[in-house]
């Protein structure tokens, strides 16, 4: 049997193929097993089933090799945010976005009313209003692009000011993923996943990670995990690693769709704003540019009609699905404010557009036949 390679040297198409799989032996399998185990012998490392598990820790593995740190894996994306939440004391200063995704201000408004964090609400995209609620803070919570609007966020300069200034910062890395950056590369503490969208890709699961590269943060989360409980399904952390293996293929796919999509959408008369940073015409095309490898998949797009039209727009779609989530290999949309948690920056108007890896000139007929069933004009 060969010697195991360094998976760091690889490129990331090479890690997502490569990682996570158990050591090589003569008719070892190249996949690690569902371990259905709530407990084991005593003596070992792990103990019990809340503590540890072979599949999480294969799925762990290969997201460190992408994020460049140690991974810990949990039942959601939200999960995993309020472990992060849970380290602060009780009445620390926090700031984060006003403009980012929903469920992370609903949750963070919840804990500044119960008075468990002080929050600093800004507009990440705004880089000096973000520096500028820096000081007294002790955690600095980001997310790039933001969701739904698909604002980038000056993540080389805002990170580079928080641990001036002796903060934790932490890093939703969702939509750009770690094909197109690395927010312990640029210096952040922690990276976050919803590992239910691109990471695992097909709509089937619910799961959220965290990497970090300081070993005693690794510790006060695993302990978080450990006695908070949220803790994945070995299923589901099986599923999401093989979803992991064409992750890179599948982002570069849906990007590239993305990319023409937002160029037809832009010259369409009935599209009042196209918001995706891939565009030259985007107001964040440079920073985007001067940081990121790519521009994602997710497009948000302004439509010259009312909600009612963009209801029935949104469900008159035949291969676009109408509901929510994103980075799944199927394309989906929705009218964002149909949630009442959504923030009020976003406009009425707005499509969030999750594009998969269906044919393009299929999506593009698609939308055309979906805006004239609206009668969008
Ligand atoms: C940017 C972002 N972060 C976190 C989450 C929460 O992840 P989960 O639904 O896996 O709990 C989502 C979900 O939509 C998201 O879009």
């Amino acid at each position: 049997m060969s010697e195991p390679m360094d998976l760091e040297k690889l490129a990331t198409e090479s890690k997502v193929v490569a990682a996570g799989r158990p050591a090589k032996q003569p008719d070892g399998a190249l996949n690690p097993p569902i371990a259905l185990n709530s407990t084991f012998h005593e003596g070992g490392p792990v103990g019990y089933g809340r503590y540890g598990n072979e599949t999480w820790s294969a799925l762990e593995e290969a997201i460190s090799v992408l994020e460049g740190g140690k991974t810990l894996l949990f039942s959601s994306g939200m999960a995993a945010i309020s472990a992060v939440f849970s380290l602060l004391p009780e009445g620390a200063v926090i700031v984060a976005a006003n403009n980012g995704y929903q469920g992370t201000t609903t949750l963070l408004k919840k804990l500044h009313e119960s008075e468990k964090l002080k929050v600093r609400f800004v507009n990440l995209a705004n880089t000096d209003e973000c520096i500028a609620a820096i000081p007294g803070a002790q955690m600095l919570y980001l997310e790039s692009p933001l969701n739904p609007l698909l604002e980038v966020v000056d993540l080389p300069k805002i990170i580079a000011a928080g641990k001036a200034a002796g903060c934790g910062v932490a890093v939703d890395n969702t939509l750009a993923t770690p094909l197109l950056q690395n927010p312990l590369a640029l210096g952040a503490d922690i990276s976050i996943h919803s590992v239910t969208k691109y990471l695992s890709g097909h709509s089937d699961l619910i799961l959220g990670s965290l990497t970090t590269n300081d070993q005693a943060l690794y510790g006060r989360l695993e302990q978080s995990r450990r006695y908070g409980g949220a803790i994945a399904g070995p299923f589901e952390a099986w599923i999401a690693l093989r979803g992991l293996r064409t992750f890179a293929i599948r982002m570069q796919r849906s990007q590239e769709n993305a990319m023409e999509l937002a160029n037809r959408l832009s010259k369409d008369s009935r599209i009042s704003k196209v918001r995706y940073p891939g565009l030259p015409t985007d107001s964040y095309h440079g920073l985007a540019k001067s940081f990121m490898k790519g521009f994602g998949a997710m497009i948000s797009f302004d439509v010259n009609a009312s909600v009612e039209q963009l209801d029935l727009m949104c469900n008159s779609s035949k291969l676009i699905t109408n509901a929510t989530s994103l980075g799944g290999v199927e394309s989906i949309w929705e009218r964002r404010r149909r949630w009442a948690t959504e923030s009020a920056t976003v406009p009425e108007n707005l499509i969030r557009f999750s594009v998969g890896i269906e044919n393009v000139d299929d999506l593009w007929a698609d939308i055309q036949q979906a805006l004239n069933v609206a009668k969008i004009k």
